[in-house]
């Protein structure tokens, strides 16, 4: 079933008043509809991985089997369908989007001291830091050669714009790492961090796939912007499921953030919005979880999570949200746009 012929199946199920209501079925509806595609791209990065070095591949193929939402790849082939054919191309650049993003949770996992990822031990609680740190690398360099191939000789722009954006990613996690356990950290530079570690990337991700469909220079900035906006949408979400989601269906620790010294927004929210009485808690509580106190760090993820907090973070993605559908206004309403829009909203949803 091609892109074209499907949606309409999807358009079915899609009426307004059931926005919200299924939308996990109704990005695996989307996700149906590239799948051989995004099989493709399985395989591409299946066969980038197998032709590294030990124990560099069995890590990284421990990441990779395990699953994930593939949404960066996802958006991209989505992107190109707006303007033109997926071609040999887009899936090189939908692969390479994967891969850095495997290579980021890698190191992320070290940086973090994550625990569990995509319901498995994470890589580094079996194979160690080291071969997490130098399994992400291989990735990355896996990720930057088929980019370069993906983005082609008459395309300098996607290749610079996939060096500039590590460098954004990089940032960010710098940014993030310095404000460990300062309860003071303030939401602009909260936003400044999400925006360099995760939007950027979904930011690149929408603005190759768009770029390799053809796209004019304003379409381009265009699903540039709406990939920006669904990637701070995309954070917001996770920052909240991680006081507020089901350890179950997100694959990961509970209350893992608070655990490793890392403010987000439902914290900040928590501190600051919630009258004095909870807001002198809360730094209470901060005080004490910086001391290594575990009992407090558990009461402290109680408190923001009863709060209401992640209510409102989980509004502010909704908003950005719709500041990343305003942006597809720019695409001629069709199928691929579409299943965009229901990507985008399905994101803001989640609860996995
Ligand atoms: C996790 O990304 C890291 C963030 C940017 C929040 P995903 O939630 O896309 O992870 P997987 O690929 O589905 O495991
Ligand atoms: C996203 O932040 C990190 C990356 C962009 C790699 P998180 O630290 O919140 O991601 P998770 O929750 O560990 O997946
Ligand atoms: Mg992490
Ligand atoms: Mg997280």
């Amino acid at each position: 079933m091609t892109l074209a012929t499907a949606l309409p199946v999807l358009h079915e199920t899609a009426a307004p008043e059931r926005v919200g209501e299924l939308p996990a079925a109704r990005v695996a509806d989307v996700r149906a509809l590239v799948a051989r595609e995004m099989g493709e791209i399985e395989e591409l990065v299946r066969a980038r991985i197998a032709g590294g070095v030990s124990p560099g591949v069995e890590s990284a193929a421990h990441l990779f089997d395990a699953g994930g939402k593939r949404v960066r790849p996802l958006g991209l082939l989505l992107a190109t369908a707006c303007f033109g054919a997926i071609d040999a191309r887009a899936r090189d650049l939908g692969a390479a989007a994967e891969l850095v993003h495997m290579a980021t949770l890698l190191h992320d996992d070290v940086i973090d001291d994550g625990d569990q990822r995509r319901g498995r031990p994470t890589s580094r609680r079996v194979w160690g830091n080291a071969v997490s740190v130098l399994a992400g690398d291989m990735l990355l360099v896996e990720a930057l050669r088929l980019a370069s191939a993906g983005a082609g000789a008459d395309d300098t722009g996607t290749w610079t714009e996939l060096v500039a954006t590590l460098g954004r990613l990089v940032d960010g996690e710098i940014i993030q790492l310095r404000g460990r356990l300062a309860v003071s950290l303030d939401e602009v530079t909260y936003f400044e961090i999400v925006r360099g570690k995760t939007a950027s990337l979904f930011e690149w991700a929408l603005r190759a796939g768009a770029r390799t469909g053809g796209a004019s220079a304003a379409a381009v900035d265009a699903l540039g912007r709406f990939g920006a906006s669904l990637g701070v949408a995309f954070q917001l979400v996770d920052d909240l499921l991680d006081y507020d989601g089901d350890a179950a269906r997100t694959g990961k620790t509970l209350f893992a953030d608070l655990a490793e010294g890392k403010v987000t927004l439902p914290l900040i929210r928590a501190a600051s919005g919630a009258g004095a009485v909870a807001g002198a808690s809360v730094s209470g509580l901060v005080a004490r979880v910086r001391e290594g106190d575990e009992a407090a760090a558990r009461e402290l993820g109680l408190v923001v999570r009863e709060s209401g907090a992640c209510d409102r973070v989980r509004e502010l993605a909704r908003g950005e949200t719709d500041r990343a559908l305003a942006e597809l206004a720019i695409v001629p309403r069709c199928p691929a746009s579409e299943a965009l829009a229901d990507v985008a909203r399905g994101l803001a949803a989640r609860v996995s």
